[in-house]
């Protein structure tokens, strides 16, 4: 496979530390067998996830030392409101301290919108896939979260360009079954990071769009790798092979009627989030009023004046194109890598990360003692990576019934942090990983010794299980 060189040059490092298998052994079994609970110290490659954890560029950094620090109308709040009129075409911003700060500004106004018109007496939302954040939320505020990703989004083993689409029957039909009126909103997630980083074509985005509107249901379009997305629709689909990844972007924003973005991923900064409206004046000057409580005073929401400079500047380096096939194709570079050696993975390779599937590689543990995890676990001894489940842990019990939710898959997700590490760093995971698949067989799942009631993959702690005893 070609190699995209990097678009950039170093110019600062930060020192990582190689541990023995020894001191890795006693810090996984001290973190409870969950890499969440570990030090970031004993870790030598860090993939947990690729939110914050990128590097920021000069410009950035020099963005930074411009910030304008007043409670209210900070000059970087008005910069950061006109990139995203002119990239995104959005008329009205909010900050936010990340994506879930949106989430929580936004979602209980427009369930009180639907109700004020006497609509919403079982509050839904549908998205082709809920992050865990925005399902969160959507509960918290007590409603109910529905997630219609195409089917072929759970075949790992064959291609398909949009595994990130929305089933347009299964939505139309679950749009009939509960009734337009119970539809609060209809959450468009680019890419599809539950389903592996998977991208939504614009085809499927206007569909989409023209549905929602013939039931005057509102779209959001969940933005954390919106640019990852664009890139993804110039190389597959049809007549926009030509078009630049500013161009698609516009257009694909023409397909919702607000945002919410959690900037810690495509816009590459540690902490910051969005929240933009179109071109509803209202709907905004009313989350704009949850905002203050909530985040803070409308033009910081929860940042410091530097974090919006630095924002401001990350949504056009997110969307430059030589940065944008470097970085989707590093991490094609892994996930190619890890087929060729015959680890089983999610075919094609998303954009932010790889999915490696569990059940396919551990076909001996059961789902209810967590494959994708024991691989996690597994990864860490190894080699000192971290990695995370998404999959059976992560999902967790029914609070109705306390049974464990069926997950369609249980994937160990490789979640590649822009500009940070190095094609030798690929290599070195892929070396781990031909070690682990030669003792696969000996990986053993695991049970728990601490279950919180929700939100459990974060804190819980388990042990492996001895099937000799
Ligand atoms: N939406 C999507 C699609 C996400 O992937 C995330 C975060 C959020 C919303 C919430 O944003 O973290 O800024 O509050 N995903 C991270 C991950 C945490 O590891 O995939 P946030």
């Amino acid at each position: 496979m070609k190699r995209i060189p990097e678009p950039f040059r170093i110019k600062m490092v930060e020192n990582i530390r190689m541990t023995t298998a020894a001191e890795r052994e006693v810090a996984l079994e001290e973190a409870g067998y969950n890499p969440f609970l570990l030090p970031s110290d004993m870790v030598y490659i860090d993939l947990l996830t690729d939110s914050g954890t990128g590097s920021m560029s000069d410009r950035q950094w020099a963005g930074m030392m411009m910030g304008d620090e007043a409670y209210a109308g900070s000059r970087n709040y008005y910069h950061l409101e006109s990139k995203v009129k002119e990239l995104i075409g959005y008329e009205y911003t909010i900050p936010t301290h990340q994506g879930r700060g949106a989430e929580q500004i936004l979602f209980p106004a427009l369930i009180a919108n639907k109700k004020a018109k006497g609509a919403a007496e079982k509050p839904i939302f549908i998205s082709n896939f809920h992050f865990d954040t925005t399902a969160a939320h959507v509960e918290l505020n007590g409603a109910c979260a529905i997630n219609i990703v195409t089917p072929k989004a759970f075949d790992t083993t064959t291609y398909y360009d949009w595994k990130g689409n929305f089933d347009l029957d299964a939505l139309k039909n679950t749009i009939k079954e509960h009734g337009a009126d119970n539809i609060v909103a209809i959450i468009t997630t680019v890419t599809c990071n539950s389903t592996g980083g998977q991208p939504v074509s614009l085809a499927n985005m206007k569909a989409v769009y023209d549905i929602a509107k013939q039931h005057d249901i509102p779209v959001v379009i969940d933005s954390a790798r919106f640019c990852e997305n664009a890139w993804f629709i110039k190389q597959r689909e049809k007549g926009y092979e030509n078009k630049s990844i500013k161009e698609i972007v516009k257009e694909m924003y023409q397909y919702g009627d607000m945002l919410t973005m959690s900037a810690k991923k495509d816009p590459m900064v540690n902490i910051g989030g969005l929240c933009c409206f179109r071109d509803d004046e209202a709907l905004f000057n009313e989350v704009r009023i949850r905002c203050v409580p909530m985040e803070g005073f409308v033009t910081y929401g929860g940042l410091a004046g530097r974090d919006m400079a630095a924002l401001a500047i990350g949504l056009e380096e997110g969307m430059d194109e030589d940065f944008l096939s470097y970085r989707i194709n590093q991490v094609k570079y892994l996930g190619e890598k890890l087929r060729e050696a015959g680890i089983p993975v999610q075919y094609p390779i998303g954009g932010h990360a790889v999915f490696v599937d569990a059940k396919l590689l551990l076909p001996h543990i059961p789902s209810d003692q967590f494959p994708a995890h024991a691989l996690n676990n597994e990864l860490y001894l190894e080699a000192g990576i971290r990695s995370v489940e998404i999959g059976s842990l992560l999902l967790g019990r029914d609070p109705q019934t306390g049974q464990q939710k069926p997950s369609p898959m249980e994937l160990m997700r490789l979640a590649i942090p822009r500009r940070v590490y190095t094609n030798d760093h690929m290599d070195y995971i892929v070396e781990a990983f031909i070690a682990l698949k030669q003792r696969a067989t000996q990986i053993k799942g695991l049970t728990f010794t601490y279950e919180p009631p929700v939100l459990r993959h974060f804190v819980s702690r388990l042990k492996p299980i001895d099937n000799d005893k």
